[in-house]
């Protein structure tokens, strides 16, 4: 029987089988489509999908990886169980670290925040009310310390969410490793690093978009000269997808700001093999189960296609898409939140029949708080759940070969294809952020998406269905209000008893660099971050010298 006559047989049983049933019972709605508006049809069979096995899935840890990056995947090593973490003074942070170490947490992921990320030190006048609530206040070396103390930097693997001020905060990383006596080529970890996204979708940005993809291929061309198993960059699409856009746009975005880093490097005269394998990228797992397995195997295998043929990038490495992946934050409910326990696991099963390296599962309480132990560990313990209960991480892309599957992952590749194309006739990703093209399609599906909401088409249990005027009965985390002052004080401290000569010296020595643009200035931010200076001393030496970025106003 050859696709022709399957085509004919799905038309008779349309016209038969299915006219003479919906006829008495009628389907729930008219049509049905992703979160990206592609259709979906009421079945699939052979002749709805083409696939070419060996050009288009080939073999798992071989080109185009569409099945996997790695021969064995989970059967291996399970993807990294990584929650995303930190609050409060660096000693608070250092707890739970351990605690989540202690619960079976494979690898660290450092929560900064907001003063941090932007590079202003706790004292600051403009981090008034923020020091300490959305993530960990960390204005020195001496902090830095302290949130790793009794933690083995070497035997650990480290994500830092950390964008404009990446290369300092990485730094005092790397300072902290070397003074527990670690060797830094051993070091392994992330740093988020992906400026392009803040100007997009997320907002933390400080200096204009020239002087920071410098700082992000100077920190490209150290990890590879002296700390090579470090990832210098998680390009992200996770905040691209919550600021509201579908799933091929999240694809298609995330890869056009990849795209601009490479040729970023390029043009600072990096290598394609040098920089290419310590790639990696973030991802959502969003609601729609089969969407999101289809855009993470589809993602796999367009930018291994994007390396080798746009890029000619020969090592095998260079096109293999490692990626961690969070669940979506925008899809926590704050009414029955313990329903967010449900959609979590969904989305987290998602990403693992995805073929994820590394996992963030959100916890129940975080549409109302950041979370508690007890809800860090349930959100842990799905993970754990679906790695040693559920079965699915002991074959290698078991959704392969489904005819919805493959004709998705098709549709999803092809979309996202024509996005970067668009992006590319606009002059690239840099452009299309000026000129607001990117912000715009996000704005109008995040604004469709509200819209189906609001008039009850889509529907979200406890929000718009089945709710209930119960109000949540849970503990919520409480942050310290003492802890802005606590960071004050020790930042007085450490500017009363450190060498403010040496402070004074490297921060001269990396003002002038910075006027250069023909050096690396990782090795100067490193100087100035070992002699103590603050995170918002070398911030605002690199301000003098570069400004801060104003975003157009976009109409
Ligand atoms: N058999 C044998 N070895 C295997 C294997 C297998 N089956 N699978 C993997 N390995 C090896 C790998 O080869 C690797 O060794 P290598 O580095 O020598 O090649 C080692 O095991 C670790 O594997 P991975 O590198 O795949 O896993 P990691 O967890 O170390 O790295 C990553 C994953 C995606 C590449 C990395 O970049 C990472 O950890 N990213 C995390 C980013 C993150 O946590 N971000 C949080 C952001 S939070 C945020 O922004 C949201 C907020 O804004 C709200």
């Amino acid at each position: 029987m050859n696709q022709d006559d399957i085509r004919r047989e799905k038309e008779r049983w349309e016209e038969e089988t299915v006219a003479r049933f919906v006829a008495r019972r009628p389907e729930r709605r008219p049509t049905f489509e992703t979160s990206s508006h592609i259709p979906v049809d009421r079945l699939y069979t052979p002749a709805d999908v083409e696939v070419d096995y060996l050009n288009d899935l080939g073999f798992p840890g071989e080109y185009p990886y569409t099945r996997g990056v790695y021969p064995t995947m989970y059967r291996g090593r399970f993807w990294t169980m990584r929650q995303y973490a930190g609050y409060a003074t660096a000693e608070e942070s250092n707890r739970r670290y351990k605690f989540l170490l202690e619960q079976g947490q494979m690898g660290l992921s450092v929560a900064f925040d907001l003063p941090t990320q932007l590079g202003l030190d706790a004292d600051d006048p403009l981090a008034e009310g923020e020091v300490g609530k959305v993530g960990v206040s960390i204005s020195s070396l001496r902090d830095m310390e302290i949130l790793f103390d009794g933690i083995p930097l070497e035997k650990v693997s480290t994500s830092m969410t950390i964008n404009a001020p990446a290369a300092v905060l990485w730094a005092m990383y790397i300072a902290v490793a070397k003074k527990q006596g670690a060797d830094i080529r051993n070091l392994r970890g992330t740093i988020q690093n992906d400026i392009l996204k803040e100007y997009l979708a997320r907002g933390t940005y400080i200096f204009p978009p020239e002087p920071s993809m410098r700082l992000v291929t100077n920190t490209f061309e150290f990890a590879h000269k002296y700390v090579p198993k470090w990832n210098p960059i998680s390009i992200s699409g996770y905040h691209i997808r919550e600021a509201g856009s579908t799933a091929v746009q999240e694809v298609a975005f995330t890869f056009a700001n990849a795209i601009a880093y490479v040729n970023a490097a390029l043009k600072a005269g990096l290598a394609v093999d040098d920089f290419a394998p310590r790639l990696s990228f973030f991802f959502n797992a969003h609601n729609n189960l089969l969407e999101e397995i289809a855009k993470f195997r589809a993602a796999r295998r367009l930018w291994a296609r994007i390396m080798r043929e746009r890029f000619g990038a020969q090592d095998p490495r260079s096109a293999m898409l490692r990626f961690h992946t969070q669940t979506a934050g925008s899809t926590l409910t704050a009414q029955q939140p313990e329903n967010n326990i449900v959609r979590v696991a969904i989305q987290a099963l998602a990403a693992v029949l995805g073929g994820t390296q590394s996992l963030h599962t959100n916890a129940m309480d975080e549409a109302l708080a950041l979370p508690t132990e007890k809800s860090a560990q349930i959100a842990l313990r799905t993970q754990q759940i679906i790695a040693y209960e559920s079965g699915v991480a002991d074959t290698i892309d078991p959704l392969a070969g489904s005819y919805f599957i493959e004709h998705l992952t098709n549709e999803i590749e092809h979309r996202a294809q024509a996005y970067i194309q668009k992006i590319d006739d606009l002059g690239g990703a840099l452009r299309a952020i000026e000129t607001g093209y990117m912000q715009n399609e996000i704005q109008q599906a995040a604004y469709e998406e509200q819209l189906a909401i609001e008039r009850g088409e889509k529907k979200v249990v406890g929000v718009n269905i089945f709710t209930s005027d119960e109000t949540p009965d849970i503990e919520l985390l409480r942050i310290d209000e003492s802890v802005a002052e606590r960071q004050r004080e020790r930042l007085r401290e450490l500017r009363a008893t450190r060498d403010n000569e040496a402070v004074r010296r490297t921060l001269a020595a990396l003002r002038t660099a910075a006027q250069r643009d023909d050096v690396n200035l990782m090795p100067y931010i490193l100087d100035a971050v070992e002699a103590y200076a603050t995170t918002g001393e070398i911030c605002n030496t690199l301000r003098e010298v570069w400004g801060e970025y104003e975003p157009a106003v976009i109409f």
